[in-house]
C-alpha cells in the first residue's frame, strides 16, 4: 500500500515536469495565446468591411474580425456591411 502511494507521487511529479517543460518554449506559449483568441465563429457568413484608417479588409463576420484583432493585436473597426469594395478576398477565420 505504501509502495503504491510512493509510486503514485513519483508518477504525478514526473508527469507534471514533462507537462511544464515545453510550455516554457516561446513557440508553445504563443500558440496558446492564439488559441485563447480563436472563437468558433461557426459558418455564419455575414461579410463586413473593417479598417484601421490605413487599410480596409473584408471579414466573413464580425466574429472573424474580433478573432483577427485579438490574434494580431490590431484594432480594426467596422467600416461597412458587406465586403470592402475592390475585392482582395474575405477572411473566414
Ligand atoms: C475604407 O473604406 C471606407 C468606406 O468604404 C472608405 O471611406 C475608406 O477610404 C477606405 N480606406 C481605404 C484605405 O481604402
Amino acid at each position: 500500500m505504501k509502495l503504491y502511494f510512493l509510486l503514485l507521487i513519483v508518477l504525478v511529479t514526473v508527469l507534471s515536469l514533462v507537462d511544464a517543460a515545453p510550455s516554457k518554449g516561446s513557440t508553445k506559449a504563443s500558440l496558446k495565446k492564439k488559441q485563447t483568441c480563436a472563437k468558433d465563429c461557426g459558418d455564419n457568413y455575414k461579410p463586413i468591411c473593417a479598417g484601421d484608417g490605413s487599410k480596409n479588409l473584408s471579414f466573413g463576420s464580425e466574429c472573424v474580425l474580433s478573432n483577427y484583432n485579438c490574434e494580431n493585436q490590431k484594432n480594426l473597426k467596422l467600416v461597412s456591411q458587406g465586403e470592402c469594395p475592390g475585392g482582395g478576398g474575405v477572411r473566414l477565420s
